[in-house]
């Protein structure tokens, strides 16, 4: 179950449908404890990740059940207080819940999420913007415990604009008393959708997508109904696939305007992009060309979630590139395992690479560590010459509902082993 089978060489061709975006859906699903009701989201993935988040949020003392077309959560008798330390330690996408309970119950106690194998993932952010709202935190037999009597609003300039700590001030300021002017924001997509849900429930927010963001705090917030925007993600790592194996796909549902930078480079790639309201049809050529450099970003720059899925389709392309990796320090865990399939890529920093197009690439047995690295590592074998395998696909099932058959569907021939 573990491990994925991919005999490469095969053109993908067809449709597929991208599923609901898992950065959008984790702080919505935190958001539903600050309301007083019952919400249903729609295109809620059903990813590990959400899983889990519904476990933590189940453990609180929220129902939740997956119905017909979505998520129905209803957050009539929080508990408050610790949550299971393995389900937090484990995943990341907890730290949302920070804000979430703060603003819910006034008080967290949580394992420190911890860093990951492609960064330290540091928390201070999300910390020093709390404490200037009114959070106190403290160590406590090795967890974080955080309690303030009263959230305030407060201006908080962030030195990065970090997602996460974007997230968390929102979900603290809506709950809080007077005005929060969050400088520095993060401006990606997932924050405009945890924005538009909590204005649906009743938040008094604006300026999300930009820079500056401002809530009044203090609104009683209602369930509401929402659907989570297709995942920009999944779409970019089945445009890179549909790229490195020189075919013609059609992205159903993808959020063409989510996909600026992403679509730019596909077309510097020698790829034909049509964009419709259904979807994005990518047309690619038989061997793609490098572009000269590859630059992440925060959005709207070229995504760091990306970087290895665009490597990856670059391997047998024509010409080299010089990708810089600016959002985390150590993500370029694909380097070896695409080497042990022939690829020529040159560290030329711990965070940036020169990789030189190949004419073919050889199966290998490879192992997933990271989410993102591992879809990489599935591009790289529908590549290759003969039988890759992969192991460590836990990892992948983290962030797409089911990838071997949504590949299998466009032609791949790949199978769980
Ligand atoms: C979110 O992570 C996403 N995760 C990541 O996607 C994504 O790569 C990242 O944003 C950047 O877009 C979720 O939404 C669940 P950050 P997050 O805080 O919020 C530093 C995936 O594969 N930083 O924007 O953790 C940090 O070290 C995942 O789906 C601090 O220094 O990212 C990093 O260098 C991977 N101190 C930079 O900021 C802090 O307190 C950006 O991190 C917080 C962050």
């Amino acid at each position: 179950m573990d491990s994925i089978s991919i005999r490469g060489g095969v053109a993908l061709q067809g449709v597929v449908r991208i599923q609901g975006s898992k950065n959008a859906a984790l702080p919505v699903l935190a958001a539903t404890l600050l309301t007083e009701g019952i919400s249903h989201i729609a295109n809620c993935p059903r990813i590990v990740d959400v899983y889990n988040m519904i476990s933590l949020l189940e453990s609180l003392g929220c129902e939740a059940r997956f119905v017909a077309d979505g998520l129905s959560i209803n957050p009539c008798s929080i508990r408050c207080g610790a949550m299971p330390s393995d389900a937090v330690t484990g995943m990341r996408s907890s730290l949302c819940l920070l804000g979430a309970l703060l603003g819910s119950c006034g008080e967290v106690v949580m394992e420190h999420p911890g860093g990951c194998v492609i960064g330290q993932r540091p928390i201070n952010l999300h910390l020093d913007a709390l404490k200037s709202m009114g959070v106190d935190f403290e160590e406590k037999d090795g967890r974080l415990v955080g309690r303030t009597d009263r959230l305030r609003g407060a201006d908080i300039n962030l030195a990065i604009a970090s997602v996460g700590a974007t997230e968390n001030i929102i979900l603290a300021a809506v709950a809080a008393q007077g005005r929060t002017m969050i400088m520095n924001a993060a401006r990606e997509p997932e924050i405009e959708a945890l924005c538009d849900y909590l204005r649906r429930c009743g938040a008094d927010i604006e300026g999300d997508g930009t820079s500056r963001i401002i809530i009044h705090g203090g609104c009683r917030l209602s369930g509401a109904d929402y659907s989570i925007p297709a995942d920009r993600i999944v779409a970019g790592t089945y445009l890179f696939a549909c790229i490195a194996t020189g075919g013609n796909v059609f992205l159903k549902d993808a959020p063409c305007g989510q996909m600026r930078a992403v679509l730019l480079l596909a077309e510097r790639m020698g790829s034909h992009i049509d964009l419709s309201d259904s979807g994005i049809y990518v047309q690619s050529r038989l061997r793609p060309v490098i572009p000269s450099s590859l630059t992440t970003a925060p959005y709207p720059g070229f995504p760091t979630d990306l970087q290895s899925a665009a490597l990856a389709a670059m391997l047998r392309g024509d010409g080299s590139c010089i990708i810089e990796e600016n959002i985390f320090e150590n993500r370029f865990r694909v380097v070896e395992p695409f080497r042990q399939m022939g690829a020529d890529i040159e560290f030329l920093s711990s965070t940036s690479v020169k990789v030189r197009g190949v004419p073919e690439l050889e199966a290998a047995d490879v192992s997933a560590c990271e989410l993102r690295g591992g879809a990489a590592l599935i591009i790289g074998g529908l590549q290759a010459h003969g039988e890759s395998r992969i192991s460590g696909c836990s990892y992948i099932y983290r962030g797409y509902e089911n990838i071997c058959r949504d590949l299998r569907e466009l032609g791949a021939r790949i199978t769980i082993v």
